[in-house]
């Protein structure tokens, strides 16, 4: 009989840890069977950090991050089979996002667009034994696409409901919105930075990789001219379909901004800024569309107590939700969610994008490398 089973890759903007998700899809549902993070060595972080960031990255630092970076994903694979005690031949296949390092999606400038994922799947599928699938945006770019966000797909497959418009919110290092209209409607875009500013601003001043529960927000004050300068952000207002990454909102971006205000806020004030520059940006984008409804978040976001409160508050009218309510964790939604992909380019099914990245046509997604020896 063939496997249900696929295992979910993700490392996203924040490169806080590899998400590995073990999943059963006998039901059509995703069963989580196992979750669990893996730690990125601080070297490879440096390295796939510089390659988002630095602009004249060398090409070989572009090749062996890949391949190191595969190494660490099917190390985290090899560890979530042991602790399941399952062989590889046990797995259907892998679904391995990889890290976005550079994300240039722009349909209509001068520039082609493209967009580059790195992990080599051949390393993934070499050193694992399973089929993995990867590559998962370039086809729908180069259907016209924005190639992503790609997940939305998956959150109307698991949460689309006649009942109520539902709006399932990621704060990840970026955040984005999927807006499922009890019609059926759906659209779903990149709202702007999530955590990423938050991250970069404890790391320089207090030494943290985050701001744990947003207590050092909360201790702030938010600085309403700091906060309208960067509301004024031409991102916020393009329409849709739009996506952004580390190539806009990064260090550069928020030194900028603070270099524009004449008194400079506190530390601390500027983080309880960029905590509610999160907040404002995402609950703009679900007033701009409706009124009430659900919100389920998810990402590392969801964790943030702080962040939490001022989203309520912001969306009084709207019942706000943890996705665990709804049976997906906060932590592993993207990685279920790239296993699910995984599973569609298997069957061979397309998959549609069209009204959320605003490609010409539903694609199969991502590549298929196959495991095993040939
Ligand atoms: N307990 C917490 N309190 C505040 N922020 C948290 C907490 N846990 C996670 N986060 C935030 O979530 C981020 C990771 O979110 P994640 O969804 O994994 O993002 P990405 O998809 O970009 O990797 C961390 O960098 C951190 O900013
Ligand atoms: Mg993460």
């Amino acid at each position: 009989m063939t496997s249900s089973i696929y295992i979910g890759l993700m490392s996203g903007t924040s490169m806080d840890a590899i998400d590995c998700a073990l999943v059963d899809f006998s039901d059509r549902k995703p069963y989580q069977l196992d979750f669990i993070n893996t730690e990125i060595p601080h070297d490879l972080r440096e390295k796939m950090l510089r390659l988002c960031e630095d602009h004249d990255s060398q090409i070989p630092l572009l090749g062996e991050t890949d391949v190191e970076l595969a190494r660490q994903l099917a190390s985290s694979v090899e560890h979530i089979l042991d602790l399941n005690g399952l062989k590889p031949s046990q797995i259907a296949a892998i679904g391995s996002h990889g890290q976005t390092i550079r994300h240039q999606p722009q349909q209509d400038t001068s520039a082609t667009p493209f967009t580059l994922q790195i992990g080599d799947p051949n390393t993934i599928a070499e050193l694992t034994g399973i089929t993995t699938v990867s590559d998962f945006r370039r086809r729908d770019l180069a259907a016209g696409g924005q190639g992503a966000p790609i997940v939305p797909a998956f959150h109307r497959e698991i949460f689309s409901t006649a009942e109520q418009n539902r709006i399932i919110v990621n704060i990840g290092g970026m955040s984005n919105i999927t807006l499922l209209g009890k019609i059926g409607t759906i659209s779903g875009y990149d709202t702007g930075p999530g955590n990423v500013l938050m991250d970069i601003w404890i790391q320089e001043h207090q030494g943290h990789p985050y701001d744990k529960g947003g207590k050092w927000a909360e201790s702030g004050k938010i600085d309403d001219v700091l906060l309208e300068l960067m509301l004024e952000e031409p991102y916020f207002g393009l329409p849709s379909p739009k996506s952004t990454g580390r190539e806009l909102f990064n260090k550069r971006w928020l030194e900028g901004k603070l270099a524009e205000v004449k008194q400079q806020p506190s530390p601390q004030d500027i983080q309880a800024t960029l905590l509610a520059l999160t907040v404002q940006t995402i609950s703009k984008a679900i007033l701009n569309e409706w009124q009430e409804g659900e919100v389920i978040v998810c990402g590392g976001g969801a964790s943030n107590h702080f962040l939490m409160k001022s989203l309520n508050n912001a969306l009084p009218e709207f019942e706000i939700m943890p996705s665990s309510a709804l049976g997906v964790m906060e932590d592993s939604m993207e990685a279920v969610a790239f296993a699910w992909l995984a599973w569609q380019t298997m069957m061979q099914r397309p998959v549609d994008f069209t009204q959320i990245t605003g490609s010409a046509h539903p694609v199969i997604a991502g590549g298929i490398y196959y495991g095993g020896k040939s």
